[in-house]
């Protein structure tokens, strides 16, 4: 194998990567991994570099420079479909689901990296193929149970409150039975409550089902109380990365903060 090929219980390695737009160098040689089960938080200003990652990650943005490997693989040159073929899901910091569309809908139209296949057994023998579709709606109405959402089942999105929305954007892509969940805010705009069920939802799915996550969060106390590790971002780089009290108390992670609104240098200082 080539020199440096991570290693198994590595989920996902991104190596020395580079995004830079007219002028603007959103990602500088920012590498990190993820391990088996792992919940990796994401901290910076605002502009660090944090949605880009995850864009570089699920295959939107295309890197100028570095790799990155899922599952031992190298997925660099990999379109966004064939990455969400491979395991890798995520949620999005402005909400991307089928407005018109009832909440079922979406959540089942996360299924249709699995239904390809499903499809092509409807031809070979119906069957089958039903009872493919059966899996599927089971799959679903389990997700929907999960995410405590059943009032809304049948409610088009666009008449339902953000908070609902973003459950629904999770449930869509939990739907795709991940092996990589990306979340880019799950939690911003919700009310508190909102936030608790949010935060409910991540600790099972880790605790539960093992699954492998990254978390982007502006809120300190929900990364600090959520993550296994922490990697802090500026200007594209990484300025730290390890457990979250010493990512937290990092003299550049304070600084980098400083320029921003005060209560949050604090959050990040662990004062009041
Ligand atoms: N598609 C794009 N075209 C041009 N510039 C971009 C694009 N995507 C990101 N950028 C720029 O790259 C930098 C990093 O942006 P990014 O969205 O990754 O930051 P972020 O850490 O997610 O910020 P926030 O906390 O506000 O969501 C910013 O300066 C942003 O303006
Ligand atoms: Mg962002």
């Amino acid at each position: 194998m080539a020199e440096g090929v991570p290693l198994v219980d590595t989920v996902l390695s991104v190596r020395r990567m580079t995004v830079r737009f007219a002028g603007v160098v959103a990602v500088s040689d920012l590498s990190f991994s993820l391990h088996a089960g792992e919940l990796l938080g994401i901290i910076g200003p605002n502009g660090a570099g944090k949605t880009s990652v995850l864009n570089c990650i699920n295959g939107f943005y295309r890197p100028q420079a570095g790799q990155v490997f899922f599952l031992g693989r190298d997925i660099t040159h990999l379109p966004p479909h064939a990455r969400a073929s491979t395991g890798i899901a995520r949620t999005f910091q402005n909400i991307a689901l089928y407005p018109h569309m009832t909440v079922l809908q979406n959540i089942l139209s996360g299924r249709l990296v699995h239904m390809r296949s499903s499809l092509l057994g409807c031809g070979v023998y119906w069957g089958f193929g039903q009872r493919e579709v059966l899996r599927h709606r089971q799959r679903v109405e389990e997700i929907i149970d999960f995410l405590e959402i059943e009032a809304y089942r049948d409610h088009r999105v666009a008449e339902l409150p953000y908070g609902i929305q973003k459950k629904v954007e999770l449930g869509r892509a939990l739907a795709m039975e991940p092996r990589l969940l990306l979340l880019d805010e799950p939690m911003a705009g919700m009310t508190v409550d909102e936030k608790a069920d949010m935060a409910r939802y991540i600790l099972e799915l880790r605790e539960v089902r093992g699954l492998s996550m990254i978390l982007i969060e502006h809120d300190m106390g929900v990364v600090m109380d959520l993550c296994d590790r922490l990697l802090a971002m500026d200007y594209g780089r990484k300025i730290a990365e390890g457990p979250p009290k010493e990512v937290q108390q990092h003299p550049d992670v304070i600084r980098a903060y400083l320029g921003e609104e005060h209560g949050v240098a604090e959050e990040v200082a662990g004062g009041p």
